[in-house]
């Protein structure tokens, strides 16, 4: 069972919320926050989950899907750690809310290879042993694999350009860039 830690978290902060602006007598508890049952398909497969219809999709994705490609970093759409994938685009799951995803498929960093057959862009950064802490690759390998399908030929400055809005504290850019680069030549061959 995975621990519901970020649903938690979120639903009190929204009864806070909702206590903060309502009238006294009418602030809602957890049992009157409508719940609502939401179909998502990720990663190839149709899940059903009966959360607030607001709650960010990585929170559901984390602890409902126990899926740990997507992380938490700064939960604001700024650091890029919580990217996935949603209609062929990068998106900041941490601040997209579930009910937005509607029919289309979600794809984390977990949808594109398994530990026994890596996507060839893993397979290049396991080779280029292009991470430190790895908090990060979420961001950077989905990111770098779109800007790739979407462009085959981009130029090392357009892949430093996307990669720009993707935080690596642990300044390992210049060995994920060789991944990227090694990838992205291989697979014109
Ligand atoms: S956690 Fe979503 S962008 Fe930082
Ligand atoms: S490898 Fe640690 S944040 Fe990028």
């Amino acid at each position: 069972m995975v621990p519901r830690r970020w649903l938690a978290l979120f639903r009190e902060a929204r009864i806070k919320d909702l206590q903060r602006t309502a009238e006294p007598e009418r602030a809602p508890d957890a049992r009157k926050i409508a719940m609502s049952k939401i179909s998502l398909k990720v990663n190839g497969r149709l899940h059903t989950v009966d959360v607030d219809r607001s709650t960010p999709l990585l929170f559901v994705l984390a602890d409902e899907l126990g899926l740990r490609g997507p992380k938490f970093g700064c939960g604001m759409a700024q650091c890029g750690a919580c990217t996935v994938i949603l209609r062929r685009q990068v998106v900041r799951s941490c601040v997209m809310p579930v009910s937005a995803v509607g029919q289309d498929e979600v794809t984390t960093l977990e949808g594109l290879g398994t530990p026994e057959k890596p996507h060839p862009i893993q397979q290049a950064f396991i080779e280029e042993g292009a991470a430190q802490c790895g908090f990060c690759l979420s961001g950077v390998i989905l990111t770098a694999n779109a800007v790739l399908d979407e462009k085959p030929n981009a130029s090392d400055e357009e892949m430093r350009a996307a990669l720009g809005g993707v935080m690596c504290r642990c300044f390992a850019h210049l060995r994920m860039l060789r991944a990227i680069r090694k990838y992205a030549d291989a697979r014109k061959t």
